[in-house]
């Protein structure tokens, strides 16, 4: 087996999507959730990503007993509505645990083995709100999150150039999932994008021509 990937929010709506197209393209899958799940055959791991020594202990676990990812898709993250007056420091302690520290608290146990392996790539989910701060204006704690994901990812792009170590930043406009149309019943939908759509264009990131692609911000925002 020589192509394996770890997805965190593997069973959320868009890792549902990640983890099918991945299946499907050969991969084997390391799923990582809240909750232990079986998805196409595949294990999903239970972590709570906010928990460090268990991120650790996880990733360790899996180099020993798995097939070690050559890359990291990691998906976990979410919303919460807040104006600039709202966005105190509570509320913008809950945003960055959620939206950056997962992700971050998987990039310091994997980037020793990436090291090791002799590379790695990091797939981050930033957001639209950061690069246009009028969709920023009533999600502001969220938008500020995501920003570190952005900013980690160029410090990752400079530390890993010569060392086969890279980081993307995936941003999706609102996505077609069952909760979005069930919290804005009256948008058009067909101008969101689909989970599928973003699970197609992260796969382009590890074709052959996709591999040659660094520092790639990939808006993926159809009409929306
Ligand atoms: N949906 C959108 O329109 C949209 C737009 C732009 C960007 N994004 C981003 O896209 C990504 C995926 O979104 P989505 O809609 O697929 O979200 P989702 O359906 O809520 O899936 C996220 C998954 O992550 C899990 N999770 C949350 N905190 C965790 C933790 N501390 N440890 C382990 N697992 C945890 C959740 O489990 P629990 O449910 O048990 O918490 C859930 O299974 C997120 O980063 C989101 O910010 C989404």
């Amino acid at each position: 087996m020589s192509k394996s990937i770890l997805i965190t929010g593997a069973t959320g709506n868009l890792g549902q999507a990640v983890v099918k197209k991945f299946y499907f393209a050969g991969f084997h899958i390391i799923g990582i959730d809240r909750e232990r799940a079986i998805m196409g055959g595949y294990e999903v791991y239970p972590a709570d990503l906010n928990d460090e020594a268990r991120v650790e202990e996880l990733i360790q676990a899996i180099f020993e007993e798995t097939y070690p990812p050559q890359a990291a898709i990691l998906l976990v993250g979410g919303y919460a509505p807040g104006d600039l007056l709202a966005t105190d420091a509570s509320s913008m302690q809950k945003m960055i645990q959620l939206n950056f520290d997962t992700a971050n608290n998987i990039v310091q146990a994997l980037l020793p083995h990436f090291e090791a392996q002799g590379g790695g790539h990091f797939v981050f989910i930033g957001s639209k709100a950061v690069l246009e701060p009028n969709a920023a204006l009533y999600n502001v704690a969220y938008a500020l999150s995501k920003s570190l994901l952005f900013q980690l990812a160029e410090v990752i792009n400079v530390y890993g150039k010569g060392k086969n170590i890279r980081a993307t930043v995936v941003v999706p406009s609102t996505i077609d999932t069952p909760p979005n149309r069930a919290a804005m019943p009256d948008a058009d939908f067909s101008k969101w994008t689909t989970a599928e759509a973003i699970a197609d264009n992260i796969h382009f990131l590890f074709t052959d021509s996709g591999q040659h692609l660094r520092g790639t911000v990939l808006k993926v925002y159809n009409e929306s």
